[in-house]
């Protein structure tokens, strides 16, 4: 699926190193997401949409759109009981979804996307948010999306629990 796989593990290496370089020094959690948007949506053609939703502090049954790069979307919030945002959510788990239009959970952001990745953010133990990707492409998120997309989860868990 993805034609330059070593090109593209580099681009995974890059990312979380130049990120948790940021991190050392980010003068605030928004910050340091803003900067983890801009690298994957720049160096990874393949995701074409690339965001945070964050629990909202005052309900927790709720996601709220964080910093994103792509297509606007209509989805701002999102009750966990909705979406592949909201299984990540319940599931505690990654998700990854391979094609959208075969999922009756799914919530459309744009036409173009084809498959999604949604990501679990945790501190102290608790999931307090996620990293969502979508790509115009099927199956387009496979071992090493998850695994380098859990690393850059891993940071801004440390970041927070700082
Ligand atoms: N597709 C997501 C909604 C968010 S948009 O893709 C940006 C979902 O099914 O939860």
């Amino acid at each position: 699926m993805i034609e330059n796989r070593g090109m593209t593990n580099s681009a995974f290496h890059q990312i979380v190193s130049e990120t948790r370089r940021f991190a050392e020094t980010a003068k605030d959690f928004i910050s340091l997401q803003k900067l983890l948007v801009e690298l994957i949506a720049e160096r990874l053609p393949y995701y074409n949409w690339v965001g945070f939703y964050m629990l909202d502090p005052t309900d927790e049954n709720v996601l709220v759109l964080g910093p994103f790069r792509g297509a606007p979307t209509d989805h701002v919030r999102i009750p966990v009981t909705e979406g592949i945002c909201g299984a990540a959510v319940a599931q505690g788990e990654t998700v990854i979804v391979e094609d959208v239009a075969a999922d009756p959970r799914y919530l459309a952001c744009s036409i173009e996307t084809k498959s999604e990745i949604v990501v679990p953010i945790r501190a102290h133990g608790r999931i307090v948010g996620e990293i969502d990707i979508d790509s115009h492409a099927l199956s387009a998120f496979g071992a090493d999306d998850r695994s380098f997309l859990e690393e850059c989860a891993e940071l801004l868990t440390e970041y927070l629990e700082k």
